[in-house]
């Protein structure tokens, strides 16, 4: 199966494992792929809606997978028991939805030993809840498809010391290894910064606000790292 360039990045960080659980699989193309090639021995994708579960069932069938691949219908992990997967994926979905994902049912979440996750937004929320959460962020990506940029990030249990808040948004491993994309990834952040700003100025309130002058702020620090690159 021929994967996109962000599903590929992502099937790139699951390391070759007995038990896979993609959760929030809609059409299960990254389960059925590894499964293909022996990366994983078996997997669990699983979707809360019926229309995406009723597509994987169909992908997993049409590959012949079945036996290899259990999907399940329900929310986040709840369709997983305790050490059944070793790796976690949550691709394709907001950073807040992630996090809730994981929150809800730590006795699963501590018993991956890696997770891959691929944040739509709010990615600075996600690396953040991971580090106060005893997970480390091992390795990051961007990756362009069809001219939009994507963040993945790789995670494992232990603890780091904590980044200064910025580098949660723009991602510690990025930085450290000044990632090719990285400047295309900070100025996209500035000008959403830029676009955030512009609107609350239209609001005499809003352009008081402590949120306007930590906004200012945030957009000033991004520019300085910039600058850097
Ligand atoms: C945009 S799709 C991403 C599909 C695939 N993971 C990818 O990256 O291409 C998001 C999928 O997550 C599912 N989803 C959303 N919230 C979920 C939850 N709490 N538990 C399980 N699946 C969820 C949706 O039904 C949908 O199929």
């Amino acid at each position: 199966m021929k994967l996109g360039n962000r599903m590929a990045a992502i099937a790139n960080m699951v390391p070759r494992s007995r038990c896979l659980a993609d959760i929030g699989t809609d059409h299960a193309y990254l389960p059925v792929h590894l499964v293909k090639e022996c990366i994983v021995d078996r997997a669990v994708a699983g979707d809360v809606h019926k229309g995406p579960y009723q597509s994987a069932v169909q992908t997993v069938e049409q590959f012949g997978c079945a036996e290899k691949i259990s999907v399940r219908l329900g929310d986040g992990l709840a369709v997983l028991s305790p050490s059944e997967a070793d790796v976690g994926v949550i691709a394709g979905m907001g950073g807040t939805t992630i996090v809730d994902i994981l929150s809800k049912r730590p006795e699963v979440t501590k018993t991956f030993q890696r997770l891959v996750l691929q944040p739509m937004s709010s990615a600075g929320f996600l690396r953040q809840w991971l580090m106060e959460h005893e997970w480390m962020i091992v390795e990051e990506e961007l990756v362009v498809e069809e001219e939009i940029l994507y963040q993945i990030i790789m995670a494992e249990q232990g603890r780091t010391i904590p980044c200064p808040p910025l580098m949660y948004e723009i991602g510690p491993v990025l930085w450290e290894k000044r990632h090719p994309l990285l400047y295309r990834h900070l100025t996209s952040m500035a000008s959403q910064l830029k676009t955030i700003l512009g609107s609350m100025q239209a609001s005499t309130q809003a352009a008081a606000s402590p949120k306007f002058r930590e906004y200012q702020e945030k957009l000033a620090a991004l520019e300085e790292k910039i600058a850097c690159l």
